[in-house]
């Protein structure tokens, strides 16, 4: 990948960079869309990388399936995959993590402790060796993408982080490759999520305050019967991820619950 990347930039190529852990779906494709329209090569990665996930998360059982995703990225006309094994990123030897203090701790950071450390220390590896112009996420994971953000402005790494819109199904679920998880039942009980984002939206907008709005969403969440946990629902500052006392321009509307086993997240940020 460094020889490949070297070549590409040695012929002035542009290189636009989609980081994944595989199981694609519509959401990575119009990343790789995106990254196909505004760059002269597009790279993507697909790397489950065990140290994101907790010791009894779902590294395991995540969905994988390889066959499948190069067919999609073949349909898609990305350039290059780069499909690194465990050994070759973390290697016997390897003693180094990136970590974004303060940001990482908050939100999905609360229940998922060293879950960005291990997202900034992949990404990181991730563009030191594919060197790209420009890298896109997904908003569904807006804290992954805030914290990556912050990351390469402190450490002055040179690449653009471009934000992406979350793609949705047909109910307003938020695309992602965890939704493979939830039984029938609890598929359409996720709908439960978009539709408090939405009143949610509609009450920022009727200037009520952000503690009755966080009152209503945690109602809507929990009537719902197969909402099993709400890990955090409420209205955050888009910049430092602190829980608002007052609606302002620009807020983060949060959502993270587990339908049954499974952990989902969705956000919208509200302009007023
Ligand atoms: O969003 C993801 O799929 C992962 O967190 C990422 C950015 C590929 C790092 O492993």
């Amino acid at each position: 990948m460094h020889e490949t990347s070297k070549r590409y930039i040695q012929q002035r190529k542009s290189i636009g960079f989609v980081p994944t852990m595989g199981a694609l779906h519509k959401g990575h494709l119009s990343l790789f869309r995106r990254a196909r329209d505004e760059n002269d090569i597009v790279v993507a990665s697909i790397f489950v990388n065990p140290i994101q996930f907790g010791p009894n998360e779902d590294y395991d059982r995540y969905p994988r399936d390889i066959e499948g995703d190069i067919a999609k990225l073949e349909r898609e006309s990305v350039d290059v995959l780069f499909l690194p094994d465990v050994k070759s990123i973390y290697p016997a030897t390897f003693k180094t993590f990136v970590y974004v203090t303060d940001l990482s701790d908050k939100l999905c950071g609360a229940f998922r402790p060293n879950h960005f450390r291990g997202v900034t220390t992949v990404v990181n590896k991730l563009f030191n060796v594919v060197k790209p112009h420009k890298a896109y996420f997904g908003q569904k994971d807006y804290q992954q993408y805030l914290i990556i953000k912050r990351m390469v402005e402190d450490l002055n790494i040179d690449i653009e982080i471009i934000l992406c819109p979350t793609i949705r199904e047909e109910d307003g679920l938020a695309m992602s490759s965890r939704n493979s998880y939830l039984s029938s039942e609890e598929r359409i009980a996720a709908k439960i999520i978009y539709k408090t984002l939405l009143e949610a939206t509609n009450l920022i907008r009727s200037n009520l305050q952000p503690s009755d709005i966080k009152q209503r969403m945690l109602q809507m969440l929990l009537e719902e019967n197969h909402v099993k946990e709400v890990q955090y629902a409420g209205i955050y500052d888009p910049e430092s991820l602190d829980e608002l006392d007052e609606i302002k321009r620009q807020c983060l509307v949060a959502i993270a619950i587990k339908i049954g086993e499974t952990r989902l997240i969705d956000n919208f940020l509200v302009d007023v």
